[in-house]
């Protein structure tokens, strides 16, 4: 169905691309892999009418195609789903899938028929817990997905590109989703799908697409592949996929915050200890508080009742002068000033400390930034590497408290191990470390042990190495 040849792409007359080649079949899932930076999205840019490639043809059902606009794309059946979703939060679910393309009856928008083939479509995929008229905004962030599925459906797309549509999803909406894209391929659809959760590259794709610096590695059915041989194909070198040693006993200090039934619009009867060198994993579903509980922690969204040792902070400022730290999990929001350098931003935090210039780019290369150019603009750096420009900022300031908010999301997965064991590195200075992760193996690879919540209360706290099976039924389960 389609058909990419010798694609190459520079910007700035620096080369992401060169020589790729990518075919996908009618139903065919498949997967595209490689390092952060490797060019997975550009080449997918390309695909969708957003980049021009300098190089290189794309056909599809065996026509050549020349697009100029994302508009192009659609026209030829492409459709992107972006990790940033393109959706208006204050509009209804029918509004944003026929936003630009409303249908009219005598000049006048036709809300009946926009809902009535909105709703019509909803169906066809099941279950959604969500109708055409529900305000996007109200949605969660796999709801959300839903909707941007829909969309693809509705201009009848026969190739979905999905870039890391799984990175901000719950263990149980990454099943939802798989759902749906087996459905999508028996309706014959080609997906296209980006993903550094390699254990879901197994579970949905037919063949998997390596790319490695922006050159084509190799392409594979998937049955010929194990996961250590496609690790060695994405970054060139054998890596164990062990986490570092848990603390010991003796590693684990003094208690350095507590909370004590804390609670705000969101959160209730928190009780919390954080000790130091101890790594306090937090588990959790969609909207049961995980990322609340961050932001109280941190003063963003305060804690307005109960107790907090040292200080129950009012303010983002007073959590920091108490030595509290965060690194977000949303880095276009609060992460990262993205017209700044790299360098700039991880000295945002750095800067207060007396850091020296000199000592960034050694800060960078440590998070693994490639390359580790602390005068490169964060906006043109790709997904993954911007994580790691944020995970730099806290690394030299050494809160005494730092939470992470999935510090690895988007990330490949041998930066994955760098920041592993960064992390417990931190625990092993004497850091009392909160973590937050949806990836369940990650969670229980790095904690001491873990706090599960639940519609925004502790339901539990599991010690180190409970299994997946324990920790979702504590999530999930209702009185
Ligand atoms: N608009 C742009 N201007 C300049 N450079 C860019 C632009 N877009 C991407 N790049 C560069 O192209 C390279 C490939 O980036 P791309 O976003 O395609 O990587 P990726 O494989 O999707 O990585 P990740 O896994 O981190 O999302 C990177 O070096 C990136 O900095
Ligand atoms: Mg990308």
């Amino acid at each position: 169905m389609l058909n990419m040849s010798g694609i190459g792409k520079s910007f700035l007359g620096v080369r992401v691309l060169s020589g790729v080649d990518l075919e996908a079949q009618a139903g065919e899932v498949h997967a595209v892999v490689g390092e952060n930076g490797a060019g997975k999205s550009t080449l997918m840019k390309i695909l969708a009418g957003v980049h021009v490639p300098d190089e290189g043809t794309i056909t599809i059902d065996g026509r050549t195609v020349a697009f100029h606009h994302p508009l192009d794309a659609q026209r030829a059946g492409v459709a992107i789903i972006y990790q940033e979703f393109n959706l208006l939060p204050e509009r209804s679910v029918a509004e944003n899938v026929f936003v630009g393309r409303e249908p009219a009856r005598r000049g006048v928008v036709d809300r009946a028929a926009m809902e009535a083939e909105t709703e019509r479509l909803l169906g066809e995929l099941g279950e959604t817990g969500f109708g055409p008229r529900h305000r996007v905004g109200a949605l969660g962030v796999a709801q959300q997905q839903v909707v941007e599925i829909v969309k693809a459906l509705s201009i009848d797309a026969r190739i979905i590109v999905m870039d890391e549509p799984t990175a901000s999803l719950a263990e149980h909406e990454v099943e939802l989703l798989h759902t749906l894209v087996r459905r999508l391929q028996e309706r014959g659809i080609a997906i296209l799908y980006i993903s550094h959760r390699l254990r879901e590259v197994f579970d949905l794709a037919d063949r998997v697409t390596v790319l490695k610096d922006g050159a084509l590695v190799a392409t594979r059915p998937i049955t010929e592949l194990t996961t250590a041989e496609l690790v060695r194909l994405m970054v060139g070198r054998e890596l164990s996929d062990y986490f570092p040693p848990r603390a010991t006993p003796g590693e684990i200090g003094d208690v350095l915050l507590k909370v004590a039934d804390g609670g705000n619009s969101r959160l209730r009867g928190i009780d919390l200890e954080l000790r130091a060198g101890e790594i306090t994993g937090v588990a959790g579903l969609q909207g049961s508080g995980r990322t609340e509980l961050a932001k109280a922690v941190f003063g963003a969204e305060p804690f307005t009742e109960g107790h907090m040792t040292p200080v129950r902070p009012r303010t983002v400022r007073e959590a920091m002068a108490a030595g509290i730290g965060l690194v977000t999990e949303d880095r276009k929001a609060e992460g990262l000033a993205l017209r700044q350098s790299a360098g700039d931003n991880a000295l945002l935090a750095a800067r207060a400390t007396g850091m020296r210039n000199g000592k960034v780019r050694e800060l960078l290369q440590r998070v693994g930034l490639a390359p580790p150019d602390p005068e490169r603009e964060v906006r043109y750096l790709s997904g993954g590497n911007q994580q790691k420009v944020v995970l730099a900022r806290w690394l030299n300031v050494k809160p005494r408290v730092l939470v992470f908010d999935e510090p690895t999301r988007g990330v490949d997965v041998g930066a994955k191990a760098a920041i592993h064991d960064l992390v417990r590195d931190l625990a092993r200075d004497g850091v009392a470390v909160m973590m937050i992760s949806s990836e369940l193996p990650e969670l229980i690879g790095m904690s001491d042990r873990i706090i599960v919540l639940r519609e925004g209360r502790i339901a539990g706290i599991l010690p180190a190495g409970s299994s997946e099976e324990t920790i979702m039924h504590l999530a999930a389960s209702h009185e």
